[in-house]
């Protein structure tokens, strides 16, 4: 079993520093077109059979040291009772809009196995398929990320009925983001029961706030969930590590260390040295080359994983990434050589 991924998270001794890429199974892989051609992409979160094949296919292509489960952070937001669809060029659409009590009142945390019973199959197959190959991460969107969907209907620039609850209806806002919480809570439980070997919180929008309302509106419900995870893991006896992406990560660095997650997912927009520099050097991080950065030339490419490793070395562990998603522009052969690098410049 190819365990560098899950020894980097514990912050074990390595033999090369282990290597994913976010959104590794998606549109840039003309191999993920072939399937996504034949089935939309709801269909394909919801038939096991397709999207263990597609977690699976980065594996085969690129030889990352970890699989993310294919999914999508907003599934529970349809298991929750919000209309749910993913239209061509625009993006998610969830109806109708949660703005005021009546629809807040409406919604329900569901049991897991009952309303997304599908991405558990999804995580069971996978076990089975990837038979120790690499491990398997689960995950799901942090409260706050996943709320400003339901809240704005979509994608958003500005945020403004998010803040606009926020900063109006603040009680309203609690009881909503209560109901969030405890969803995610429980889905990340059942991820977990069901096989998944570590679990990654994206809270991509994280970075919109000041500190002081991060801490407020965003990351107390995070740590809710990781106090509670670890509390339940340790009566189960196990010890799933927990990975807590923020975007626009810098201006928050010493809140997210006291999210409780084991790893801390750190984007390009700030050295990975400062950051452990902020973070301390006792901590694992995750990150953090430009997902743009592989429009350069392979050389200048090589440049930079090189300076990612060396600033990253300072940490106690270090789980090389790209600081956001890899866009469907990238060329593949670019991600397959950013792969190879981090593995021929960091085996010790
Ligand atoms: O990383 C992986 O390979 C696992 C699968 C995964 C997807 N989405 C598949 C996906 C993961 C981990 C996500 C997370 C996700 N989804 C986030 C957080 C991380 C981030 O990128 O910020 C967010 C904000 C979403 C919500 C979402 N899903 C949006 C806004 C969109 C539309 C924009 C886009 O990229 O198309 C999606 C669709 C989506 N999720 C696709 C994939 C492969 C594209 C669907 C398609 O094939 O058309």
């Amino acid at each position: 079993m190819n365990d560098t991924f899950l020894k980097a998270c514990r912050g074990e001794e390595v033999s090369h520093t282990p290597v994913w890429i976010m959104r590794q199974a998606g549109r840039y892989l003309p191999q993920y077109r072939a399937i996504r051609g034949k089935s939309d992409f709801l269909t394909m979160c919801k038939t096991p059979e397709l999207a263990a094949e597609v977690t699976i296919q980065p594996i085969d292509i690129l030889n990352v040291d970890a699989a993310i489960l294919f999914s999508d952070i907003l599934i529970p937001c349809e298991a929750m009772g919000q209309g749910l669809a993913f239209e061509e060029n625009r993006g998610p659409i969830l109806s109708a809009e949660i703005r005021d009590k009546d629809t807040v009142d409406k919604l329900f945390v569901p049991d897991p196995e009952d309303t997304m019973g599908f991405v558990m199959d999804t995580i069971r197959l996978l076990r089975k398929e990837l038979d120790g190959r690499v491990p398997l991460i689960g995950f799901a969107g942090a409260p706050f990320t996943t709320a400003t969907y339901m809240i704005e209907g979509g994608t958003s620039k500005n945020f403004l009925n998010t803040k606009m609850m926020i900063y109006q209806d603040p009680a309203l806002y609690k009881s909503f983001m209560d109901k969030v919480t405890a969803t995610i809570t429980e889905y990340l439980k059942a991820q977990i029961a069901a096989g998944a070997q570590a679990v990654q919180i994206f809270d991509t929008w994280g970075g919109i706030f000041g500190p002081a309302d991060f801490r407020e509106h965003a990351l107390s419900y995070v740590q809710q969930i990781i106090k509670d995870l670890k509390e339940w893991m340790n009566g189960r006896g196990e010890s799933v590590p927990v990975i807590y992406f923020v975007g626009s990560t810098a201006g928050l660095l010493e809140d997210i260390k006291t999210s409780g997650a084991d790893v801390y997912g750190v984007d390009w927009r700030i050295d990975l040295d400062t950051a452990i520099k902020r973070l301390g050097s006792d901590v694992v991080v995750q990150g953090n080359l430009d997902p743009l950065s592989l429009f350069l030339p392979k050389e200048d490419i090589e440049t930079r994983v090189k300076d990612v490793l060396d600033k990253g070395s300072s940490a106690k562990g270090h789980i090389f990434n790209l600081g956001h998603g890899v866009v469907p522009q990238t060329s593949p052969e670019k991600v397959i050589a950013l792969v190879e690098m981090v593995h021929r410049l960091s085996t010790k």
